[in-house]
């Protein structure tokens, strides 16, 4: 575990910034997570608006704007976004944007998207922080739109004998959460129906993959604050 001093999310910018700098990361260019290619069998993408948080070089994004909707992806990385918008460059998919943001502040009117996607954003996302992220996050989805997330397992491990004691650490310079079943309920259940949770595996690497569906007048979600974050209030 490294010991990062000041300001964790400067450090984690700077290590994403290395990682798309030099495109030697772990995570995937091209393709989809399973979850997502069971989705896209039966998504009619027709007029249908879509935000990958934290999309990266734009697999996801790219896939969405390809099965015919609007996709949009947000990253924080701008060398992440250039290497997204070549494609967007290229003119191969239509229907395809990036627009550098921050979770913490998306520039976006409430229930803009019928699907929003975050595939590794939320698990970089500090557990206090929690509460900000879902303020930002749950109001820019429809009543019935579907959240697919996809963030680190607690059984996941960086290498063979990792031991942890605890649901976070600080790993070369970016900040990890590591997530239960129980934690989706907790974070969602207020707002959503979570319709389908699967722990994969690719050999050291474990997700969950949450599909959810946003309940129609839903109860409001009970941020860390302790505030309720409703139609009363947003
Ligand atoms: C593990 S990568 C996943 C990339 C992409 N979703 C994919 O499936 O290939 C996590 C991404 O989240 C972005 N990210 C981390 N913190 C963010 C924040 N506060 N706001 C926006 N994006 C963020 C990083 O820049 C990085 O591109």
């Amino acid at each position: 575990m490294t010991k990062v001093r000041g300001d964790i999310y400067r450090a984690q910018r700077a290590y994403f910034e290395r990682a798309y700098e030099t495109g030697e990361h772990g995570w995937p260019t091209d393709g989809v997570s399973p979850m997502v290619a069971r989705f896209l069998r039966t998504f009619r993408g027709r007029d249908r608006r879509v935000l990958d948080i934290g999309c990266g070089e734009g697999r996801h994004t790219r896939a969405f704007a390809g099965a015919g909707a609007l996709a949009v992806g947000v990253d924080l990385e701008p060398k992440a976004l250039a290497r997204a918008r070549v494609s967007v460059d290229r003119g191969s998919v239509r229907g395809l944007g990036f627009v550098q943001a921050d979770v913490f502040a998306l520039p976006f009117a409430p229930k803009t998207f019928d699907v929003v996607l975050d595939y590794g954003c939320l698990h970089h996302v500090r557990r206090r922080d929690t509460g900000r992220y879902l303020e930002q996050v749950v109001p820019l989805l429809k009543p019935e739109g579907s959240f697919l997330l996809s963030c680190f397992s607690t059984k996941f491990k960086h290498h063979a004998g990792e031991r942890r004691t605890r649901d976070w650490l600080v790993h070369r310079g970016h900040y990890d959460r590591f997530f239960r079943r129980a934690d989706f309920d907790a974070m969602f259940g207020y707002e959503f129906d979570i319709l389908e949770v699967t722990e994969d595996r690719d050999g050291l690497y474990v997700f969950h993959n949450v599909l959810m569906r946003k309940r129609k007048g839903g109860k409001g979600h009970r941020a860390a604050s302790g505030r309720t974050i409703g139609p009363a209030t947003r």
